[in-house]
């Protein structure tokens, strides 16, 4: 896969040569190329951003700068992205989505955003664009989520996770459940052991214990995952112990007893 990411602030992307990511791309699986936004300013100051059209507060990125980088970044098979707190939700889904693509390039706006008639353009002349925001806070640019967005995705390419098993079980996987508590040595900790189960050797056991705290940890924590659960992928012990929470089966979807 190639990801260029075009930018105000290129050494804020410079955790991309770390850890996964970084890895990925010593492996030959990920190509990461990172741009400054304003090498394509013409001005002799870099100009990026102006004030706002209808007036307020803060300054707009001028659309004719970010066409000039678009246009030299941009291939055929790329899907645009661009961070910002007013896009759709990025999601386990999206990005397992944006891990089947060739080429991704993400446009890190700041101050007030992009001059909208970016996305409109690219959209118009048959680029994918996908306006994307990781969360419901504001950041002060969309670098930040930038690097969520290349790390999510990159440990979703076939060769970069060593154990393919490990993705499934985790939290916001394909079970639609938080992942269960995990433990390692000292069995004993500062008065705390490690739960019995885990040291039975009883794989069943450890698997039924581990999917109750998946469910547990669920209900407490995300109720909104349990309602959207798929109830057919649930089984008899699941719902025993889904009841126990207080959840149950009403018309085909888990609600809690006592709403
Ligand atoms: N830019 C500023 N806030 C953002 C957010 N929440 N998600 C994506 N890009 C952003």
């Amino acid at each position: 896969m190639r990801i260029d990411v075009v930018s105000i602030f290129p050494d804020y992307l410079a955790p991309l040569s770390l850890s996964l990511v970084g890895k990925a791309r010593t492996a030959g699986i990920l190509d990461v190329q990172v741009h400054d936004l304003r090498s394509w300013a013409t001005d002799r100051h870099h100009t990026v951003d102006d004030t706002p059209a209808g007036g307020g507060a803060g300054m707009v990125m001028r659309p004719d700068v970010w066409g000039a980088a678009l246009d030299d970044v941009l291939t055929p098979d790329a899907h645009l992205l661009i961070p910002t707190p007013s896009g759709t939700t990025f999601t386990q889904r999206t990005a397992e989505t944006l891990a089947t693509e060739q080429h991704l390039v993400l446009a890190c706006g700041r101050y007030e955003g992009i001059d909208a008639r970016v996305a409109e353009h690219y959209r118009a002349s048959g680029t994918r664009v996908s306006e994307i925001s990781i969360g419901d806070y504001v950041l002060g640019g969309g670098e930040a989520a930038a690097l969520v967005v290349v790390e999510a995705v990159t440990r979703l390419l076939p060769g970069v996770v060593g154990n393919p098993h490990s993705l499934v079980e985790e939290s916001h996987g394909v079970a639609g459940l938080l992942e269960y508590p995990v433990y390692t040595k000292p069995p004993a900790w500062s008065g705390l052991d490690v739960p019995e189960v885990l040291t039975s050797g009883h794989h069943r056991k450890i698997e039924r214990w581990r999917r109750d705290q998946a469910l547990t940890r669920t209900a407490a924590r995300r109720p909104d995952l349990l309602a959207a659960l798929d109830v057919a992928a649930l089984d008899k012990r699941d719902l025993a112990q889904l009841s126990e929470l207080g959840w149950v089966v009403v018309g085909g979807a888990l609600r809690p007893v006592a709403e």
